[in-house]
């Protein structure tokens, strides 16, 4: 073990490492607005020379892969087909000095290319939101304060926390992991690219992956993959069960992804291992994150904890608030340190400040309550969780607006405003809307076809689905997209209600409410609240009053009170059950 630099370059004496090892430092990180975009984003888009995932593809073979980081294995067919599919195309030599020299200097144009090129619905069927850089070299730099055997990186994406391992010390084994074979052949080029020396990158499910033994010390950092319990295969539910008998803990069935990747690593470390992952922080308050904090506690040896405060968007692309966790396996020590940490510039995951016991960890059904050290929660007993009176439901996901969402002029055009509801379809219209929102003319509309329709009965509505399902302008019919292709039939979009009350949560701002009385539908862009009880008209329009006028009060003794906890447990449905 040695003493070492932190993210901001602070020198760590070996006695600050060792009540490092034996506390838990919890942080609560304020301001994280100044999170800058992804790097080179501009090198991706100037002149649309990298303008296809193929071109990308062929950039990662000309700057090292496919015969670097171990070569491909007939697992990685993926890899070796896009390899292949590439081959055709033609980049000037420039562009890939371009890149090279981009991804030296800490850059990641590869994956900022990928991330361009993919929408975002696409990139969050896989849970691919890759870290911003400033958040990679804190991690790192926490990593590497440890003396290490190797590096695992699992979830690799485009190889950002590998790169950030390899151009500090290109001789430690890597071991970087992704799904993704576009995403490994990035993780190639880019550790050709830094010179790493002695890493393997590996195209696999991380939840299946036998790592090869090793009896020196492996850290394990990760961005672990946001995929809600509902978009999870079943095979890796059933795993997910299996992994938790192995381990005593009992798997919520709402687990996401990222609780599937703790419950990997802490299948695979062994005492002295350590680990840093970044995540969604919702597990520090949802039933579902249960396992999580046992795991933390129990067997991971929790060190820091850092949270993002929920007004900040740590991920430009995902906005959800993060948490970021330091552990090391086999810590014991009575106390946890915590602390406060009010911007990025002050994020240290080595700095150790305030302290709690471990047990107060054990024992609490909520973390974050215990974070607020300088703002106490509302006395709970003067509070009514939102969750006693109504069900929280995130709106409708149709996997292409551009297909299911229409303007009133063209539903009509194409005969299909019999089948359309006006809808919510920016989170702005709530925020906007003064506490109550209305259908107006302009309102666009949501194809919200019953799932019981013959529609070979209405020949326009089946004219505008048989074109859903045909190839246009080379890209796949939507009738094949992610969420489609799982619904049955794929323009079912399951029962569509109005909720009486909408709420919009956005970052840097209180969540905001509206009465809904015209019942416009919600696309998953905000909330929909449903009163538990019937509840007429007129207590419908007070509740929405009253959850407005606490929204700025978030932490005061009002009857009805919106607590920031609750909107996180919002964002996953999780109210609802
Ligand atoms: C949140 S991204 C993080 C990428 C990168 N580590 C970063 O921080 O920039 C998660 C990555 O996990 C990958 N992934 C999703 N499911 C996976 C699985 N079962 N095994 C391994 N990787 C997976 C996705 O393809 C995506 O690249």
């Amino acid at each position: 073990m040695s003493s070492g630099v932190s993210a901001r370059g602070v020198q760590l004496s070996l006695l600050d490492y060792l009540s490092m090892e034996k506390n838990v430092v919890l942080t609560h990180a304020h301001d994280v607005a100044q999170i800058e975009p992804p790097v080179a984003a501009d090198w991706t888009h100037e002149g649309r020379r990298i303008d296809s995932e193929r071109r990308l593809a062929r950039l990662a073979c000309l700057l090292g892969t496919p015969d670097y980081s171990g070569p491909l294995s007939s697992d990685e067919r993926d890899e070796r087909r896009l390899v292949t599919e590439a081959q055709g195309e033609s980049i000037a030599p420039y562009l890939v000095e371009d890149a090279r020299q981009a991804i030296r200097e800490g850059g990641d144009p590869l994956g900022a290319a990928l991330c361009a090129l993919r929408p975002a619905i696409e990139r969050r069927a896989d849970g691919a939101f890759y870290t911003p850089s400033a958040i990679v070299e804190a991690m790192a730099a926490w990593l590497l304060t440890h003396s290490l055997s190797r590096v695992v990186d699992p979830g690799c994406g485009s190889g950002r926390f590998a790169a950030a391992v390899a151009r500090k010390q290109p001789d430690l084994p890597i071991i970087a992991v992704d799904t993704d074979p576009l995403a490994t052949l990035l993780t190639r080029a880019t550790l050709a690219a830094v010179g790493a020396r002695n890493a393997r990158v590996v195209q696999h499910d991380y939840l299946t992956l036998a790592l090869p033994y090793d009896p020196g010390r492996a850290g394990y950092i990760a961005n672990p993959p946001y995929i809600r319990h509902h978009d999870l295969p079943a095979g890796a539910k059933e795993w997910a069960v299996a992994a938790g008998k192995r381990l005593g803990v009992s798997m919520s069935g709402l687990s996401g992804l990222h609780a599937l990747f703790y419950l990997a690593t802490a299948l695979s470390v062994r005492p002295g291992d350590i680990g840093c992952f970044i995540t969604s922080a919702e597990w520090l308050d949802t039933g579902y994150g249960e396992v999580i904090r046992r795991l933390l506690v129990d067997k991971l040896g929790l060190q820091t904890l850092n949270v993002f405060d929920a007004r900040a968007v740590p991920f430009a692309d995902a906005m959800t608030p993060a948490a970021i966790t330091t552990f090391v396996v086999g810590t014991e020590g009575e106390h946890v340190t915590i602390d406060a940490v009010d911007t990025m510039e002050s994020l240290d995951l080595g700095v150790v400040k305030r302290t709690i016991e471990r047990g107060r960890l054990a024992d609490a059904r909520r973390w974050s309550p215990l974070l607020r050290h300088d703002d106490p929660l509302p006395d709970n007993s003067a509070l009514t969780p939102l969750r006693m009176v109504a069900r929280v439901h995130r709106g409708v996901a149709t996997g292409s607006n551009s297909f299911f969402v229409l303007t009133r002029e063209r539903a009509e055009r194409l005969g299909l405003a019999p089948w359309c509801r006006p809808a919510i379809t920016r989170a702005e219209e709530i925020l906007s809307a003064g506490g109550v929102i209305h259908d107006t003319p302009q309102r666009r509309l949501l194809l919200a076809v019953p799932t019981g329709v013959d529609r070979r009965v209405y020949p326009a509505l089946d004219a505008y689905l048989a074109w859903g399902e045909q190839a246009h302008d080379g890209k796949p019919p939507v009738a094949h997209g992610y969420l489609a292709s799982r619904r049955k039939p794929w323009w079912y979009l399951g029962p569509v209600a109005a909720p009486p009350i909408v709420a919009s949560y956005m970052a840097r701002q209180a969540p905001a409410f509206a009465y809904n009385p015209d019942g416009l539908v919600l696309l998953n862009v905000a909330h929909g609240i449903h009163p538990r009880q019937p509840f007429d008209d007129t207590r419908v329009r007070g509740l929405a009053r009253q959850l407005n006028d606490a929204r700025h009060l978030s932490r005061s003794r009002t009857h009805l009170s919106w607590w920031p906890g609750e909107v996180r447990a919002a964002r996953d449905g999780e109210l609802a059950h």
